[in-house]
């Protein structure tokens, strides 16, 4: 497995050095761009086997380091929404110089923000206009994934796929990204890292 580069070295269109903070900001934040009142275009960033799989009884179904390395450095100093099980299922040190806010509707949560619904959570970025300056990400699971495609809110897609097939009981949608545009940013002999961007008419 080759290592996965860091996001700013990565050689990119018309020559120029891929920057998915610079992409974010300068594609998807800001007053005209947001999808829905006060939210931002989120990156979905999610690592899945062959068919959708991301997870197995609340936990990873795999051990990748150098996935979950591209994980945090993808996300530093990042907001991260996500569900209250994916809360559940990370270590501390995900939290670390990040913004978290998870979405829960029966549960307080430490070292994080807790809110419970879409709507609070809007109100939040209403009330928190600085995080429109962060890259904004979905980090899963399967329940808020599929909740932030079919509400829209997702503009791209940063998908480890694994080439093998694991146990799981939870999916990544795929079928959401279908017919998106794909660009392979690292082609490993375990996994493949591929950002999906929304087709223009796209879903
Ligand atoms: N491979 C990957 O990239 C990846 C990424 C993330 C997670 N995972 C895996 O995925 C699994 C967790 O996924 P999951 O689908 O079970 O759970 P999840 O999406 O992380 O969280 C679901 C929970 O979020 C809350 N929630 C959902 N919709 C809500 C809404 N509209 N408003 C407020 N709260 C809402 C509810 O929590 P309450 O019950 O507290 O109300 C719900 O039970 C784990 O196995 C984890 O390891 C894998």
């Amino acid at each position: 497995m080759g290592s996965v580069e860091n996001f700013s070295t990565m050689p990119e269109r018309a020559g120029e050095k891929f920057s998915m903070q610079r992409a974010a900001k300068g594609r998807f934040y800001g007053a005209k761009s947001f999808a829905t009142g006060s939210l931002p275009k989120f990156i979905a960033i999610a690592a899945c086997d062959p068919n959708g799989v991301i997870g197995n009884a609340g936990k990873l179904p795999w051990h990748y380091p150098e996935d979950l390395e591209h994980f945090y450095r993808s996300t530093e100093e990042a907001v991260m929404v996500m569900g209250y099980n994916t809360f559940c299922s990370l270590p501390a040190r995900a939290f670390v110089g990040r913004t978290c806010l998870v979405l829960t509707r029966n549960h307080e949560v430490k070292n994080a923000i807790s809110l419970r619904s879409l709507a609070e959570l809007e109100t939040y970025y209403r009330n928190h206009p600085e995080l429109l300056e962060k890259p904004n990400f979905v980090i899963g699971g399967a329940a808020i994934f599929t909740l932030f495609f079919a509400e829209h809110l997702i503009e791209l897609a940063l998908i480890t796929e694994i080439h093998k097939d694991y146990e799981g009981d939870v999916k990544f949608p795929l079928d959401s990204i279908v017919g998106w545009h794909k660009k392979t940013i690292l082609a490993g002999k375990e996994f493949s890292i591929i950002l999906y961007t929304r087709a223009k008419h796209g879903s």
